[in-house]
């Protein structure tokens, strides 16, 4: 048995489709309020809890021999980021579980002060290399399906916000071929006890973005640059009201003002380990907006 977490994002739903493709058996951890009849069509076993508490995460894991640890937190590293994945690893422990697959984030070890997700999950990957359990841990760069619903919005508008320096670099990935490497990293002896920094197998910089979704949409994009430092006027007046999203935007800022791309060795040590070809960003989205 499987057990996903964050099942109904991202990451985590194009991992239980995979799973259920190759008739595994899943347990899908999902909040009441998560989307997730879709999992249940598909044959995963729903467990209902959240991942703040410690009892929901005991009970989730009785019987797994795999865990994919993919949720996210949206502000509540601490909690989140953090604590569920210590739980998790505790729990993985204690139920003997035979691989662990923990979704980190590229850059974690640069020491980013002022952002709590890289810093919670930094601190999870040590934890986890120190347990004991088998492990893969994937450090993806940004994830391609976040950028479709920029591209549906240039679609009707031509319009892309790019905050901050055009030229930073980064290696998005199809967030198909991340799940297809998450999925396979239990059974690849290659990829167990690795730390594996995951991006497409192109370098890009920002600008370049609208200018692939203009070629998609064959429109000219009118780019919106507003500099970095508007962030920061914004997160300090949203600190006068609420210190906790103030220090969250930290990874958000973290996010914008640094560069985040694989070299290419890297992708070719992904390419290798998993033996596959992985997609251009202009191929994910032309899949996926059927253009
Ligand atoms: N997005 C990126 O570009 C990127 C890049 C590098 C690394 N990552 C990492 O990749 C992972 C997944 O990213 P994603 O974009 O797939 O995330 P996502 O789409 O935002 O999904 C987050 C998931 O976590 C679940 N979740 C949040 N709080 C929960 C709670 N209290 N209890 C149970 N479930 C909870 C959400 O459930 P609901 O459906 O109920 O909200 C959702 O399924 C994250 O760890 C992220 O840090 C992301």
């Amino acid at each position: 048995m499987f057990l996903v977490t964050g099942a109904t994002g991202g990451i985590g739903r194009r991992v239980v489709r995979l799973l259920r493709q190759q008739e595994q058996p899943v347990r899908a951890f999902v909040r009441l309020t998560s989307r997730y009849s879709e999992l249940e069509h598909r044959g995963a076993e729903i467990f209902i809890g959240d991942l703040r508490q410690a009892r929901d995460i005991e009970k989730a894991t009785q019987g797994v021999k795999y865990i994919i640890s993919t949720h996210g937190s949206d502000g509540d590293a601490l909690s989140l980021d953090y604590r569920a994945n210590i739980e998790l690893i505790d729990q993985a422990k204690a139920n003997q579980v035979q691989h662990f697959v923990f979704v980190s984030v590229l850059g974690v070890d640069r020491g980013y002060e002022d952002a709590p997700v890289f810093k919670a999950k930094r601190a999870v990957e040590q934890y986890l290399v120190d347990s004991g359990l088998n492990y893969t841990i994937l450090r993806p760069s940004g994830l391609a399906s976040n950028l479709l619903p920029l591209a549906e919005q240039f679609r009707e508008t031509g319009l892309y916000l790019l905050i901050g320096d055009r030229k930073n670099r980064s290696s998005v990935v199809s967030t198909d071929d991340l799940a297809k490497m998450i999925v396979d990293s239990v059974k690849l002896t290659e990829a167990r006890n690795q730390i594996l920094p995951v991006g497409g197998p192109e370098i890009l910089q920002r600008e370049d973005i609208p200018q692939i979704f203009g070629r998609i949409f064959n429109r000219e994009p009118i780019v919106i640059n507003p500099p970095v430092f508007l962030v920061d006027g914004v997160r300090n007046f949203i600190g006068l009201f609420s210190p906790q999203t103030q220090t969250a935007l930290g990874t958000y800022r973290t996010l914008l003002s640094n560069e985040f791309f694989c070299k290419k060795d890297e992708i070719a040590n992904l390419e290798r380990i998993f033996n596959f070809q992985l997609e251009t960003l202009e191929n994910f989205l032309r899949r996926y907006l059927a253009v």
